[in-house]
């Protein structure tokens, strides 16, 4: 049985139909082509996850050897609870010494003579011995004493104890004529010094 070919173009409506085929090939080659260039311009996934597998979590840690330096910056420095000694504080001992000690001292005298030295400020001196003890107070210029300083003398022995100006000082005492000395065996004296070269006497004076 013959094929009955129809609607076949004809010659002259296939030549009329090529710029429209031509037309649509174009669009079709432009359309690929922007999808090509889009594909392009995006980033690969494996490379993308090469980036990220290189990368540390937001919240990781770090020991301290990891950290150039940081051990021996650590070692250079004080524990937060650390001590110190005096010395390690500027000017801290020079200030101590300044300072009058909150219990005074005690010494002993046996020999008949003295001089008072700046150590004995503020200090009690007994002063033991059968014969009479003469303790002579020095100039400022000698023994700069603060004005203030108190030193307090007793009587431990038969022998009086006397305090002597040196040339220069003045002991005001209310007992005129009467040289600054102790009345009997423990009685306690004393000076305080109220001016530059200058001490009032107090305590248990002899009166004769
Ligand atoms: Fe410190």
């Amino acid at each position: 049985m013959p094929v009955s070919i129809q609607n076949i173009p004809s010659t002259e409506q296939l030549r009329d139909s090529r710029p429209k085929i031509n037309a649509n090939f174009d669009a079709l080659k432009a359309a690929s082509d922007a999808q090509e260039s889009a594909i392009t311009s995006k980033a690969n996934t494996a490379d993308v996850n090469v980036a990220l597998s290189q990368k540390s979590p937001v919240g990781h840690t770090h020991g301290i050897s990891e950290i150039a330096n940081l051990q021996e910056n650590l070692d250079a420095k004080a524990p937060s609870s650390h001590t110190h000694s005096i010395a390690n504080v500027s000017g801290l001992q020079a200030a101590l010494d300044g300072k009058r000690p909150l219990v005074d001292d005690v010494t002993a005298q046996t020999t008949t003579t003295r001089t008072l030295a700046a150590t004995d400020a503020g200090d009690l001196i007994r002063c033991n011995n059968g014969s009479a003890i003469a303790v002579t107070v020095p100039t400022n210029t000698t023994v700069p004493f603060a004005i203030g300083t108190e030193i307090a003398l007793s009587q431990q022995g038969a022998g009086q104890v006397t305090v002597v100006a040196a040339s220069g000082v003045t002991i005001n005492t209310p007992i005129t004529g009467v040289a600054v000395k102790t009345r009997v065996q423990h009685s306690v004296i004393g000076i305080k010094k109220v001016d530059t070269d200058t001490w009032l006497a107090l305590g248990d004076l002899a009166t004769s």
